[in-house]
């Protein structure tokens, strides 16, 4: 079967990763959450005794050297998203509010970012029929993707679908506006993820379900391709 790349942004509490996980299902396509990839960049780094939350005492090349040697196994199974670092499992570590709190201060790193895409990249080589779910996937990571989209939503309904997600995952909502809003404008710095690029289609699922967003993201990818 022919190469088949799907490449789906967008700001945090869109659902993106929930909408590009059941878009792979459908397809029948492999599924890559490359926010995991810096979510578990970033935890390694805490986990080698680096204090993240005082970036200016951090050197890039620190951060860079325990990239390059980062353990790190991703299943790109939608049925089965899970991650792990030197075989132990950290799918759920790297969701904490501490991870969240600190993963901006290392994706706001150009030379931390060029490492990453490139993890990125082999990875859609190794499985390139693929659903890719970011920030930066249809302007650096996958420009050449065959389907391109930007799923937006209006900041209070992105702030309430986040609150839900955290209260689902037994998580405390109460940093709601930092997590979405001050982490969107930290991770706004070197990546345009709230306009589209040119030949990206903007799909704004501010009025729409989460069954009607996939809906029209699978015929927004018919369209494309
Ligand atoms: O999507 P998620 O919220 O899990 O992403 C976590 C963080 O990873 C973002 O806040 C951002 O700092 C970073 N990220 C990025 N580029 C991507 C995906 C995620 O900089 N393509």
């Amino acid at each position: 079967q022919s190469r088949l790349v799907i490449a789906i942004d967008g700001p945090s509490g869109t659902g993106k990763s929930t909408v590009a996980r059941w878009v792979a299902q459908d397809l029948k396509l492999s599924y890559l959450d490359t926010g995991a990839n810096y979510r578990a960049a970033t935890l390694w780094c805490m986990r080698n005794g680096l204090d993240l939350t005082q970036p200016e005492t951090v050197e890039t090349q620190q951060i860079t050297e325990l990239i390059t040697t980062m353990p790190l196994a991703q299943d790109l199974n939608p049925n089965n998203v899970s991650v792990a670092l030197d075989g132990q499992d950290i799918t759920e570590a790297i969701r904490t509010d501490e991870v969240t709190a600190n993963v901006s201060a290392l994706s706001t790193r150009p030379q931390v970012r060029e490492l990453l895409v490139k993890l990125q990249q082999q990875a859609i080589e190794s499985r390139p029929r693929i659903v890719v779910e970011g920030r930066d996937i249809t302007t650096v990571v996958a420009p050449d993707a065959d389907a391109r989209i930007l799923l937006t939503a209006s900041p209070e309904v992105r702030m309430a679908r986040r609150r839900q997600q955290l209260r689902e995952t037994d998580q405390d909502p109460t940093n709601v506006e930092s997590d979405v809003m001050v982490r969107d404008a930290k991770d706004s710095a070197l990546v345009d993820f709230m306009t589209p690029a040119e030949g990206v289609a903007e799909i704004d699922s501010t009025n729409l379900s989460l069954e009607d967003t996939v809906t029209v993201v699978l015929a927004e990818i018919q369209r494309q391709v």
